[in-house]
């Protein structure tokens, strides 16, 4: 830990980025840093209000003040920019040791280190990069946190998706060998689709209103599942289809296994996954009659839902695992920021001794 705490920056204060302030407020002990400062496109009144008032999450759970160039949350005060671009932020001056980057406008190297040009250290994107070369690690809690060097500069906490599917995968491969994986996200609407059509200027599918239809979309799952879990590589299908809920999605993974399965040995295994060793906290596990609104505000990277479980044939398996894409996918992004900070600050220690 440093001698003063860490600070940090959010870029972006939408869904995410309000997420992540809240979810550091609610946390108890809160993580190993201050939140000082957040840019978006909006005024400070929307900003309160959308901080204090939320539809999905519930009403703030505690105190929020807007001030000329502030919020005010629980008495500590976040600087407020209202920047459409990196180096119109003063985020030297700010003094910040990572900027988390939440308004997903920046999925290059290139867009990038246009933060680290103006002057952050180091930024966390809260979404996949275009490509592996786009960042300098891409990190799964649970996962690979501690491959992270402290040397990196641009690092990606992944998508909620991967965060779900990759612990999952990971722990089924290396027990009971995974031969072929493909997986079906049934993910809530997000801000990027229209509430009634309107025009998109990539996919005809995203011009259809959020709340009328399941909407089929592209996804990236399977490069993002095999840049954590290479020895899986072309053995990886997914499709994502959007549906009219707010929030709280699944996935529907479907496996061809290596070896003889039951369904009662895999539920056995995920539970006792969920229990103890390294995804304790992260993998939840339940056999209550759930539906997706139940899981709302849920921490968890993911949710198996041990009653959904099928094994067809010997080697045929079928899982549901649920997560909240906002609030879990938040709640990882503290993770990630909270241990980025520790391995870089180590690291300059490491430098400074030498
Ligand atoms: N929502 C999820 O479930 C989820 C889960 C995991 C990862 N993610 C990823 O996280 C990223 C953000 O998603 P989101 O759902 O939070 O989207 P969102 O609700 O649309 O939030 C993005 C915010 O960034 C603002 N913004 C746009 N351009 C900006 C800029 N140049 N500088 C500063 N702020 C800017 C937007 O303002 P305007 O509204 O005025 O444009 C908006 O307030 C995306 O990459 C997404 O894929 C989302």
């Amino acid at each position: 830990m440093a001698s003063r705490p860490y600070r940090v920056a959010l870029n972006g204060y939408g869904r995410i980025g309000r997420c992540v302030l809240r979810a550091w407020h609610e946390r108890s002990p809160s993580p190993n840093f201050e939140i000082v400062a957040l840019n978006d496109l909006a005024d400070a009144a929307s900003i309160e209000y959308l901080t204090r008032f939320d539809s999905t999450h519930g009403r703030f759970p505690g105190s929020v003040h807007a001030g000329a160039d502030c919020l005010d949350v629980n008495g500590s005060r976040v600087q407020v920019f209202r920047e459409g671009e990196p180096e119109a932020v003063n985020w030297r001056g700010l003094d910040v040791d990572l900027v988390l980057e939440c308004s997903g406008v920046y999925p290059t190297r290139t867009a990038g280190e246009r933060f680290l040009q103006a002057g952050a250290p180091r930024v966390l994107f809260s979404q996949p990069m275009a490509s592996e070369a786009d960042v300098d690690a891409t990190i799964v809690q649970g996962v690979n946190q501690a491959t992270l060097t402290g040397k990196e500069r641009l690092v990606s906490a992944a998508s909620c998706t991967t965060n779900c599917s990759v612990p999952l995968l990971r722990l089924l491969n290396e027990r009971v060998g995974l031969e072929y994986v493909s997986i079906t996200t049934i993910h809530s609407a997000m801000n990027d689709q229209p509430v009634i059509d309107a025009f998109h200027d990539a996919d005809l599918r995203r011009t259809r209103s959020a709340f009328q239809s399941m909407i089929p979309v592209s996804t990236g799952l399977p490069r993002g599942i095999e840049r954590l879990l290479p020895e899986l590589s072309g053995r990886i299908q997914a499709k994502a289809i959007r549906v009219p809920t707010v929030n709280v999605s699944c996935l529907d993974i479907t496996l061809q296994t290596a070896t003889d399965v039951t369904a009662d040995a895999i539920n056995r295994m995920l539970r006792e996954a969920s229990e103890q060793g390294p995804l304790q906290g992260l993998l939840a596990y339940t056999e209550l009659p759930h539906a997706s609104c139940d899981f709302n505000h849920d921490p968890h990277s993911a949710i198996v839902d041990g009653s959904q479980t099928r094994v067809s044939g010997p080697r045929l398996v079928n899982l549901l695992a649920w997560f909240d894409n906002e609030w879990g996918f938040a709640n990882r992004m503290l993770d990630v920021a909270s241990h980025f900070l520790d391995v870089a600050h180590s690291h300059s220690n490491s430098i400074a001794k030498d």
